[in-house]
């Protein structure tokens, strides 16, 4: 089974029992401050588990594009990925334990005609106020699961999120491959790292959120949020050892064969490294986020130059990488039509990128050798020296530790990460991560916000250029940051006509109308909004009279009186091609 008959499977399966399919959202949380990616299908949908409702319905699915930091120099190794596909099925408030069970053991079963044998179930074993969950137990039993196929665990194993500081979470059961070798040991079993067992899928019973205090109360609705991945389970119905012998990576590691006349098999780690970084930072680049020094930017950078290192350790110096991302946007345009609709800013921004480090590089490792021998063969090279080669030359981190590491030396990376914080917290797109709130907190003030990017939205549109395009919105119950596409920056008299502009439509107090209607209804209206089947039939349109329609989530104030006052706080460059802009209200 290949990736594709994988996404259709499962969609298909649960489309039959009455979920309509959503799109998959963009890498960079839209109105989450608190995360700088989308790390589970969850997280585009956390409003609608609180309690908003969907324009989908109540049970949903889709295969989500994801990407997880926190390990990025285990990439190499047969599992770790930074960019994964997630396959998931939601009830808002629909059906809970029972159902999701079912469906998850027809779809592993009937479908990928998983032997029962091969499956392991575990589930919570309660805590103080959370009873032990032998519900779910009883469920997978009468699925013919067998006893010793339940396992048991606490938090730690057990529950799942929230994905940002705050949130929806709650108890899990999560689904395990056993591959049926023997136990490694009395206590072996599906949290046993020996290899034995894989997670495959994750189904959680979402029915407490989290506050900034770090108290848990229950929600409005029980929901159930599930996730697949999808690079594992193709290892798993094919038998495969490695993600990376999955029918994904046989095109990027087929061209990195070809282009660098060397074997996969030979030089695995390199080959891995390479392939997963420039997925990943392909795919961010056709989410719009372009190489910085902070923020999403940064990790982006990272990414790429890592690659480029690694293209070199396999004498590729020659070789431009996006020959490798345009295997990559062909492979994946069918499942992610954004890709081949950038595809020409995909390969200059990776290119652009590629030179920029080419350029820095040999300055930068002259000045690491310098530094190496001032440091008097002590071993270590020190957090303000680490530090240097980032804010100079762009060296990312892990590259200085490899480096270091060649020569026998350590990097001192606590002192790295405070200055590197320091700088962060300094910058304004890294303080921008750090607010708390996110999009658990649909407040009063978030709300007026929510209104106001509209406004602004449709003011850009009408007095700089009709063809500007929403890149990116933010909002924190400070301000909301709105960027855009224009390549130069706005006159103080274009500020000021917006401004004045949407204080003239708060001041005339016009109702905000939210309408459901069919995706073609939309369209003829000309809505502002991601068209790419993102909502399926029917999507949810809020207009405020003849200033704006757009398609979106919500929340909403009711009229626009609400706002109060609205203000252009700063006006900047937020990269190559993209103004931003950040205004406050009340
Ligand atoms: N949100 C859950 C996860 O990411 C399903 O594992």
């Amino acid at each position: 089974m290949d990736a594709q008959a994988l996404r259709d499977a499962y969609v298909n399966f649960f489309v039959e029992r009455g979920h309509t399919h959503i799109g998959s959202a963009s890498l960079i949380p839209e109105n989450d401050p608190t995360v700088l990616f989308t790390t589970a299908g969850m997280h585009p949908l956390v409003p609608y588990i609180l309690g908003e409702k969907h324009p989908g319905g109540r049970r949903l699915v889709d295969f989500q594009k994801c990407i997880r930091t926190g390990d990025i120099e285990e990439v190499g190794d047969a599992s770790h990925l930074t960019f994964f596909e997630m396959l998931g099925n939601w009830s808002l408030g629909d059906y809970f334990k029972k159902e999701s069970i079912e469906y998850s053991f027809g779809l592993l079963t009937d479908v990928l005609k998983i032997d029962i044998n091969n499956l392991a179930v575990t589930a919570f074993e309660g805590e103080e106020g959370i009873p032990k969950d032998t519900e779910t137990a009883e469920f997978w039993k009468s699925r013919g699961i067998r006893d010793d196929q339940i396992f048991f665990y606490g938090r730690e194993h057990n529950w799942w999120g929230p994905a940002g500081q705050t949130g929806p979470c709650g108890p899990d059961t999560e689904i395990f491959f056993d591959d049926g070798r023997p136990k490694c040991g009395p206590d072996c079993g599906p949290a046993c790292k020996c290899g034995k067992y894989t997670e495959i899928w994750n189904n959680v019973f979402m029915q407490y959120s989290k506050d900034t205090d770090g108290r848990f109360t229950p929600l409005r609705q029980k929901n159930v949020d599930t996730g697949m991945g999808l690079e594992r389970v193709l290892c798993v119905v094919n038998g495969l050892k490695t993600v990376y012998d999955t029918s994904l990576f046989t095109g990027i590691i087929g061209k990195l064969e070809e282009l660098s006349g060397k074997k996969y098999g030979d030089f695995t780690r390199p080959f891995r490294i390479i392939a997963d970084h420039l997925r990943a930072s392909t795919f961010l680049l056709g989410d719009g986020v372009v190489p910085a020094k902070t923020g999403q930017g940064y990790i982006l950078r990272r990414l790429i130059r890592r690659a480029s290192r690694y293209m070199s350790s396999l004498g590729m110096e020659g070789v431009n990488m996006h020959k490798i991302s345009e295997v990559i946007v062909s492979e994946y345009s069918d499942a992610y039509p954004e890709l081949g609709r950038n595809r020409d800013l995909i390969f200059a921004q990776i290119t652009a990128e590629e030179e920029r480090f080419r350029r820095t590089l040999a300055k930068g490792l002259k000045r690491f050798d310098e530094m190496v021998s001032e440091s008097g063969g002590s071993g270590e090279l020190g957090g303000e020296a680490v530090f240097r080669l980032y804010d100079t030359f762009g060296f990312p981190i892990e590259l200085t530790q490899e480096l270091a590491a060649e020569r026998g030396y350590s990097v001192n990376t606590d002192d790295f990460d405070s200055r590197f914080r320091e700088h962060q917290e300094k910058s304004r797109s890294g303080s921008d991560q750090t607010f708390k709130g996110g999009l658990a907190d649909a407040g009063e003030q978030t709300t007026k916000l929510h209104t106001a990017t509209h406004l602004l939205n449709a003011a850009l549109k009408k007095f700089v250029d009709p063809g500007i395009q929403q890149k990116g919105s933010n909002i924190t119950a400070e301000r909301l940051r709105f960027d855009f596409n224009l390549d130069r920056k706005l006159t103080s008299e274009e500020l000021k006509s917006i401004e004045d502009y949407i204080n003239e439509i708060i001041s005339q107090d016009i109702p905000v109308v939210c309408e459901e209607t069919p995706y073609e209804e939309a369209k003829k209206r000309n809505a502002v909004g991601v068209f790419q089947d993102k909502y399926g039939e029917i999507v949810k349109m809020y207009s405020i009279g003849d200033v704006s329609v757009e398609l979106c989530g919500g929340p909403h104030v009711k009229s626009t009186g609400e706002i109060g006052c609205f203000k252009i706080i700063k006006e900047e460059s937020s990269a190559a091609g993209t103004r931003r802009i950040k205004a406050t209200v009340g």
